[in-house]
């Protein structure tokens, strides 16, 4: 194993967990997992944080209901029920 030091400064993992048969996940149509990524891999390519700023999508963060649902590395602070209105406001938290 090589072991390096954090390549980011932070990075956000959205989920965007698709389910089909009618469970509800993230990144299923209408509920925006999908959606939320790209929208915030925009903002941090427009902010010029790219390199710094990592946008990953994750797999089901366990609470599917409540979703779409993120966390920022390294952090203390869950997002759930998202909405492109949210974008500035992670922003901010990934630039502070
Ligand atoms: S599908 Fe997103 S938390 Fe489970």
């Amino acid at each position: 194993m090589n072991k390096k030091k954090v390549p980011f400064q932070k990075t956000i993992f959205v989920c965007t967990n698709v389910r089909e048969g009618g469970r509800v996940a993230c990144g299923n149509p209408g509920r925006g997992g999908l959606e939320l990524c790209e929208s915030l891999k925009r903002a941090v390519k427009e902010k010029g944080l790219k390199g710094k700023v990592r946008v990953a999508r994750s797999g089901c963060l366990d609470l599917c209901e409540q979703g779409p649902n993120a966390f920022i590395y390294p952090g203390d602070e869950w997002a759930s029920g998202i909405t492109p209105a949210d974008v500035p406001e992670i922003i901010k938290k990934l630039t502070s």
